[in-house]
């Protein structure tokens, strides 16, 4: 199994700043739109959420490759702890995976750490391989929570109408020295087995190490075959909503295995 928390990466060529003007808010709520494929008018963030926002030192920063915005991150303090809730980080698509998330975050938690903040959340959806590597192994956070279609369900091109279950993801404004996790098992026993069909059929965590398998590209299904996509946010939902309420730690990610349960603080 290959271990999260280890990942080490560079930033990316670009520059990250907060944004202040009408402008830049139009800039990067057309762009979060972009990424997530939605009508013209219909917007993830508004220009005035953006200002009331930025207004009211909360984070709204952009990535900049030259003139250009690559990217945008948006967040808020959490009202009942020192935290920053970020709600929405997107990366045009034709320059994901150049690091330029990683670069947003860094400086996401900069801004934080500035600020006196220890702890940074975000919610994904945890059928997105993408999203799992990145949160988990790249930015080395760690999974909290299950929620389950916790913004009813959602009509952009990513989505396409599915439920929303999301995982919680906390993440240290002060990271302590990637120490890699000991005693992982290499092949923990799959709870998603999947037929020839492709179809998934998922098994009850019942403590010890095992596997949630995930599919290669859940946004690509959603759009191809949205039956079977369903039929891995059920498959995917009826594991890890209860195991993580039961005691199981989401330990590890890899394109292999998916992710990596054990009960939590043992093995
Ligand atoms: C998630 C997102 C913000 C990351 O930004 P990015 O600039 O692509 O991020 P980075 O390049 O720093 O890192 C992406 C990592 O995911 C990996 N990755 C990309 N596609 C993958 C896949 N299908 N399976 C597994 N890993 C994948 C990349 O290889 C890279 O990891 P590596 O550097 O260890 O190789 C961006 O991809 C995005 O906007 N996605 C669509 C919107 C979204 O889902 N946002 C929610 C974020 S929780």
């Amino acid at each position: 199994v290959t271990i999260g928390r280890t990942a080490r990466s560079v930033a990316a060529p670009v520059t990250v700043r907060e944004l202040r003007t009408v402008d830049e808010f139009r800039t990067a709520s057309e762009l979060l739109a972009a990424v997530w494929e939605q009508d013209p008018g219909s917007r993830q963030v508004t220009v005035s959420l953006l200002r009331a926002l930025s207004m009211t030192d909360n984070y709204v920063a952009a990535a900049y490759d030259g003139e250009q915005m690559v990217g945008a991150s948006v967040g808020f303090r959490i009202g009942d702890r020192n935290g920053l809730h970020s709600h929405i980080t997107g990366v045009d698509r034709r320059s994901q995976a150049r690091n330029i998330g990683f670069t947003l975050k860094s400086h996401q938690r900069d801004w934080a750490a500035e600020r006196g903040i220890d702890v940074i959340t975000w919610t994904f959806d945890p059928l997105v391989r993408r999203n799992a590597h990145f949160g988990l192994v790249k930015l080395g956070a760690r999974a909290t929570a299950f929620l389950r279609n916790v913004y009813g369900p959602m009509d952009d091109a990513l989505n396409n109408g599915d439920e929303s279950d999301r995982l919680v993801l906390e993440w240290s404004v002060r990271p302590s020295a990637g120490v890699p996790e000991a005693g992982l098992d290499d092949d923990p026993p799959p709870l998603i087995l999947v037929d020839a069909d492709g179809r998934p059929a998922a098994l009850k965590w019942s403590g010890g190490q095992a596997s949630v398998l995930l599919p290669s590209d859940i946004e690509g299904l959603r759009v191809q075959q949205p039956t079977l996509a369903k039929a891995w946010r059920a498959a995917v939902r009826s594991v890890l909503e209860p195991a993580l309420s039961s005691g199981a730690e989401i330990v590890a990610f890899d394109r292999e295995h998916g992710y990596v349960l054990r009960p939590r603080g043992g093995a």
